[in-house]
């Protein structure tokens, strides 16, 4: 990249060139052969747009609600692991970003900074926590009640990493953290995913999972998470509809359509390409978000089309992290939400609460065909 970047994809050519290889890759790597990685972004390039023309949109309107709460635009950032290996700042510098914009943020539960810190940072901010079910369910209990006395004002639970998918990458550069880093939230080495413990020939992540994340969480495990906390709780990582009505059966408010940005089981379908069928199975009782994949303003718009409230970004803000932390950041959704903006009025669309109709149309492997309906 010579000069200001202009896409997503320049931030992330700059974060290659300046990050430890091992770093790099394991903010960048999908699972296996990266089958899912690729379709991820390729099945949002397979759908086209089909927009109305003449029906005056010098007034827009981009912002939507995610559980009431009110959000600027469409395109929220999701939990990523482990910020402050792209920045010094990591999740503080994210969260204000976020609040500037007026949109949401994920939080890991694997972050580098604790849940009260980035509460901290951006105190009127719109945060969720993103949480995984440890083996010891009192850790899982105190990380829920941690985050509702800060505020959150919501819990994304993941559902798709009973175990660590397998990424080539982050197995022959055994990865783990850096020395001064740490799973900030935890106060033991073991949860902390401390680099004082050793991880052997594997990758360091691949084994703090088997050994402290339950492989045995079932549906009725949601049950008890309901009765933990009274905040909205979606499930995270859901990619057929049958699952869905299960989720929706087990009293979840909102599902999260997600491979885990192609990190958990390789071969599965792209996000955009399973979002209909969710959709359509939930039949408006929760709300439904996807990720995965999302890089452009028109990404955005496709996936609003079929149905989604919102989306969210993973690897695009560690990119705009390691560029200029909090700036960097705020550059990236700045960006996206310019795209978004000028995507809908190119499509004539005057609001991003799109009612949508979808048609089924077959030219080599285009599959879907949007007809965006005009509202306003
Ligand atoms: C570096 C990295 C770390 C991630 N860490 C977590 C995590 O701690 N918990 C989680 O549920 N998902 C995690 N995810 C998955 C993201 O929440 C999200 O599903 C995915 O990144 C979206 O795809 P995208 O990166 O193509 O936007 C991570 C993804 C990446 C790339």
């Amino acid at each position: 990249m010579s000069g200001k970047p202009v896409c997503v994809g320049d931030f992330e050519q700059y974060a290659e060139r300046v990050l430890p290889k091992a770093v790099y890759d394991y903010y960048r790597s999908g699972a296996d052969n990266q089958q899912t990685l690729a379709d991820n972004v390729a099945a949002f390039s397979r759908l086209r747009l089909y927009p109305r023309m003449l029906r005056d949109v010098s007034v827009m309107d981009l912002s939507t609600s995610v559980f009431g709460q009110k959000i600027s635009m469409p395109i929220c950032v999701g939990a990523t692991a482990m910020q402050r290996m792209a920045h010094v700042d990591g999740e503080t510098a994210t969260a204000k970003a976020c609040r500037s914009l007026g949109t949401g943020m994920m939080l890991s539960s694997w972050a580098t900074s604790t849940i009260e810190e980035v509460a901290q940072a951006a105190p009127d901010g719109l945060h969720w926590l993103q949480l995984y079910i440890y083996k010891d369910r009192e850790v899982t209990r105190s990380l829920v009640q941690r985050a509702e006395r800060a505020g959150y004002k919501g819990i994304f639970v993941t559902v798709d990493t009973p175990l660590l998918g397998k990424r080539f990458d982050d197995v022959r550069n055994k990865f783990q953290l850096p020395p001064h880093l740490r799973m900030k939230n935890f106060n033991t080495d073991d949860l902390a995913f401390s680099s004082e413990k050793g991880y052997g020939e594997n990758s360091g992540l691949a084994v703090y999972v088997a050994q402290a994340i339950d492989p045995s969480i079932k549906w009725e495990d949601l049950k008890w998470l309901r009765g933990l906390t009274s905040l909205p709780i979606v499930a995270k990582g859901i990619l057929r509809a049958d699952d869905a009505r299960e989720a929706v059966k087990h009293g979840v408010n909102g599902i999260l359509v997600s491979n885990h940005g192609a990190r958990q089981l390789d071969g599965v379908p792209a996000t955009i390409d399973v979002l209909p069928e969710i959709v359509e199975a939930v039949e408006g009782k929760v709300e439904v978000f996807l990720d995965g994949g999302v890089r452009k303003g028109t990404d955005v718009l496709k996936a609003l089309a079929l149905g989604a409230t919102a989306v969210f970004i993973g690897r695009p803000i560690i990119w705009g992290l390691v560029y200029q932390g909090e700036e960097g950041a705020k550059e990236v959704l700045q960006m996206l939400k310019e795209e978004f903006q000028l995507a809908m009025a190119l499509s004539d669309l005057l609001q991003c609460v799109i009612s949508f109709s979808l048609c089924m149309v077959r030219t080599e492997q285009v599959v879907y065909v949007l007809q965006l309906a005009f509202i306003g």
